[in-house]
């Protein structure tokens, strides 16, 4: 083989292993922060919320969805009208936080898992455990962390 037939040969070898690695071999099971991923940033309170003021009005939290707290680290809902339940954010699967609740449940941007907006069960994997219980109370029409 001429020397300019190996280059060539190593040139292309390094292309193939470059497309396979962009392709995301590697990154299964992997964490990445949300905005590694892509995912749009989880929506958050303009200002930090002094503890008196807890995390949110009750009527911020949809009825049958809830809301993502990524500062705080918690996800709110609301799985029927007047029940508020919380949850760590962070995903049991590799660590990531969720990002989002929509109406399929509280969803993980890092490889699709998505939890039950009333126990946190997983829903849809990988996940194959529950979102962590956060205790919340209600004082004066707020939702604070007890
Ligand atoms: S970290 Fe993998 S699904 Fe959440």
């Amino acid at each position: 083989m001429s020397p300019l037939t190996r280059r060539s040969l190593l040139a292309g070898v390094g292309t193939v292993a470059a497309m396979c690695c962009g392709a995301g071999c590697s990154t299964y099971g992997t964490p990445r922060a949300p905005a590694e991923t892509g995912a749009a940033p989880a929506p958050s309170p303009s200002a930090a919320p002094s503890a008196e003021q807890g995390l949110a009005a009750t009527s911020d939290i949809p009825v049958g969805g809830g809301r993502v707290f990524a500062e705080d680290g918690v996800v709110v809902t609301q799985p029927r009208s007047g029940t508020f339940v919380a949850f760590d954010a962070t995903c049991p699967h590799a660590g990531c936080l969720v990002d989002q609740v929509t109406a399929t449940g509280i969803s993980c941007p890092c490889h699709g898992s998505v939890f039950d907006v009333d126990g946190g069960a997983p829903l849809e994997g990988p996940a194959g455990a529950p979102l962590a219980a956060r205790p919340v109370r209600v004082e004066n029409d707020r939702i604070v962390l007890a």
